[in-house]
Parts: C-alpha cells; sequence; structure tokens
C-alpha cells in the first residue's frame, strides 16, 4: 500500500455517513466522527458565484425538493434551503455547507477527506484554484486530503497548481490506460466502482504501489470479499458496517 495513505479503519464514509443523516450535511460528518471514522468522502462544486459548496447533484431537486441547476444561484440562496427533510423530517432546516465550513470542522474534528471536485468544463479552473485557495490554510494541518474527480482535465489542473497534492484516479468505467493516466497525474490511489473491480485489477494496481478504494459498498460480506483481493478502503453509506475481520 502506498505509505502516503493509511485507511484504518478501512472504509471511507461516503457523502459522510449518509445512510444515517443527509448525504453531505454537516450531519453526516458528525455521525461520521461519533462512528469513530477517520475518513470521509464529499462533493464539491462551485455554486453561482463562485463558492466551492458540498453538494454531489447537478440538480438541486432530489435533495432539496427545489427545481433548478446548482451552478444558476449564489450560495446566497442556496444557502437557505432545507436540505435535509427529504431524508426524514427530524433533519429539517439543515444547511448545504461550503468547502471553507466543512474544512474547518474536520479540522477541528482531526478527520482526514477525499475531496472529490465535480466540475463543469467552463468553470474548472475557476474551482479548482478557489478550493485550493480555501484549503490553503491546511495543507500542514496534520490531516491527509486525497483529491479525486471523474474528470481527468480537472486533475491535470489541480496536479498544475498543486504539485505536491494526492490525487486519486476516479473510475466509473475501467479504462486500459488506467495506468498512463495514474502516472501522468502521480496518482497515489485509484478508486473504482466495486461493480467493476477483479482480483487482476487490484492486482495489477497494486503491483504499481497505489492505494486501491472501492464505492459504494454497504454489506460486510462485500466489503470482505474486495478485502481479500488485497483492496485497501471502501466507501461506505454505512461505514459502521464495514470492519476487518
Ligand atoms: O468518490 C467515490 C464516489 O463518491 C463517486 O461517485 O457519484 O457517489 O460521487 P459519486
Ligand atoms: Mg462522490
Amino acid at each position: 500500500m502506498n505509505h502516503t495513505l493509511c485507511f484504518n479503519p478501512p472504509v471511507i464514509a461516503h457523502r459522510g455517513a449518509s445512510g444515517y443523516a443527509p448525504e453531505n450535511t454537516f450531519l453526516a460528518f458528525v455521525k461520521a466522527v461519533e462512528l469513530g471514522i477517520k475518513w470521509v468522502e464529499f462533493d464539491v462544486m462551485p455554486a453561482a458565484c463562485g463558492e466551492p459548496i458540498i453538494f454531489h447533484d447537478d440538480e438541486l431537486v432530489r435533495t432539496t425538493g427545489h427545481q433548478g441547476s446548482v451552478v444558476d444561484y449564489p450560495y446566497s440562496y442556496l444557502q437557505t434551503l432545507d436540505a435535509g427533510s427529504w431524508f426524514h423530517s427530524r433533519f429539517s432546516g439543515e444547511r448545504i455547507p461550503t468547502l471553507q465550513d466543512m474544512l474547518v470542522y474536520l479540522h477541528e474534528v482531526r478527520m482526514n477527506a477525499n475531496i472529490e471536485i465535480k466540475t463543469q468544463p467552463e468553470h474548472e479552473e475557476q474551482l479548482v484554484l478557489r478550493i485550493l485557495e480555501v484549503m490553503a490554510p491546511y495543507w500542514k494541518s496534520g490531516q491527509t486530503y486525497l483529491f479525486s474527480s471523474f474528470s481527468i482535465s480537472a486533475l491535470k489542473l489541480l496536479r498544475q497548481h498543486a504539485p505536491t497534492c494526492l490525487i486519486g484516479l476516479l473510475l466509473d468505467t475501467w479504462r486500459d490506460d488506467w495506468r498512463q493516466v495514474a502516472d501522468e497525474l502521480q496518482c497515489v490511489s485509484i478508486n473504482v466502482n466495486a461493480d467493476i473491480m477483479t482480483p487482476d485489477r487490484v492486482q495489477a494496481i497494486k503491483a504499481t504501489n497505489r492505494a486501491v478504494l472501492c464505492y459504494t459498498v454497504n454489506s460486510m460480506e462485500r466489503a470482505e470479499a474486495l478485502f481479500h483481493w488485497g483492496v485497501d478502503a471502501v466507501f461506505s453509506d454505512m461505514p459502521d458496517k464495514i470492519v476487518r475481520r
């Protein structure tokens, strides 16, 4: 396993502990802390004003009930939306967090983070630069920050502007040139959809001294099979269900 990454327990709370609290809201991350988890994953995208916010979908409707696209609204408006009620009425009024506020909290609780960058091509460089600006006070915080994105061009911009940051190549579908891309981006991990993982693929990645991470795994049986193949950690909505036996 790559010596720069350590996963103990071998699980990353996916969008926070999103099986128990509304995804990508503070409560999901508070829950991950309560469960003793050491890593969280969350999605970052830009509001219309350029503010990096923690949100997964391009559209607002699924988790706020509001029609419209995230990129069309400034954070001053997005922060008024209810991002909790869709999950359960007891989470009513929970807000969409900014990356800045999330970093303050994660630093307080000493939580490591996988920051997944979701971009649209026309906003990519602006978002990457803004993320790096917001993260500047945290580089030497003692926590580990692993960046990932489905957008190779966003990862290239990240590598260009932050030569020493940790990058994971995120793959929803397999690509045979993964090693070439990972070498070029100096990736320390390959983060792969569990549905396309095979023992041979795990072995090939491990042979390059990179961590292998798989998403999204919500059963211990599935996690055990992946760990047996050599997977280092899994992303889970219910991270307390995943323990290395
Ligand atoms: O980073 C792993 C996983 O979060 C990628 O897929 O759609 O849940 O962001 P998604
Ligand atoms: Mg994600």
